[in-house]
């Protein structure tokens, strides 16, 4: 791994977690840098945050490709060429196709608005708010070919009130997303984040601070 970690980010739509990584870096807390921004939506505000901060973007429409396998081997190619060592999807609304997993083994991270495995998927919010758990959150793990169902590597939690709605318990779980998302892409990038199967275990971690409470001017 080199000195200054290399990230590639696919997102598809407001890419308020790719706000916060490139924030975090700018703030000097995360040695990295994003080499490009790989989007599916031409629409996608992601493309303008990448623009204010000169970070190469590209558009890749699966229409335009033959088949899953031939978009995702593309998307791999123009990760590869760009020396990318850790792939981000802050808000990459697609579910990730193995052509790409098997060039990035376990170095794709996803941020879940939930706490895995509960409530994984699509709409992991509504589904805390209609289901009436009293805690949720937010999960940051790799990616494997399942939905949601890759290695945990940090989650934050927070408490749903009886009146909250998709939107208010969304917006206090992204607070969170905004923190523990930079901070995990940081422990890969000091190497502290070794995989064993299903678990990820955080080289020098406090107990206390991985599980709910990050720290949060680290992050
Ligand atoms: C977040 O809620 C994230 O958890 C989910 O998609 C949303 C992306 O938001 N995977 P943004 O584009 O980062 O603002």
């Amino acid at each position: 791994m080199s000195d200054i970690l290399t990230l590639g980010v696919l997102a598809s739509g407001r890419g308020s977690n790719f706000q916060a990584i490139i924030d975090s870096i700018e703030k000097g807390h995360l040695r990295a840098r994003v080499a490009v921004l790989i989007t599916d939506n031409p629409g996608a505000y992601a493309i303008e945050r990448a623009k204010n901060h000169n970070i190469e973007h590209i558009v890749l429409r699966p229409r335009d490709f033959t088949d899953k396998d031939a978009y995702y081997s593309h998307i791999a190619h123009e990760l590869e060429k760009r020396g990318v060592e850790l792939v981000i999807l802050a808000g990459f609304m697609r579910i990730v196709g193995k052509r790409l997993i098997e060039r990035f083994p376990n170095r794709i991270m996803n941020i879940h608005p939930a706490l895995l495995p509960s409530f994984p998927g699509l709409h992991g919010q509504r589904q805390a708010v209609e289901y009436g758990v009293k805690i949720s959150g937010c999960t940051v793990h790799f990616v494997d070919e399942g939905v949601d169902t890759g290695p945990i590597i940090i989650q934050a939690a927070v408490p749903v009130y009886d009146d909250d709605t998709e939107e208010s318990l969304s917006e206090r779980i992204l607070k969170q997303e905004h923190r523990i998302f930079p901070y995990a892409i940081r422990l890969y990038s000091e190497g502290r984040l070794m995989v064993d199967g299903r678990r990820v275990i955080i080289k020098g971690e406090r107990r206390d601070a991985v599980i709910t409470n990050p720290p949060l001017e680290e992050a």
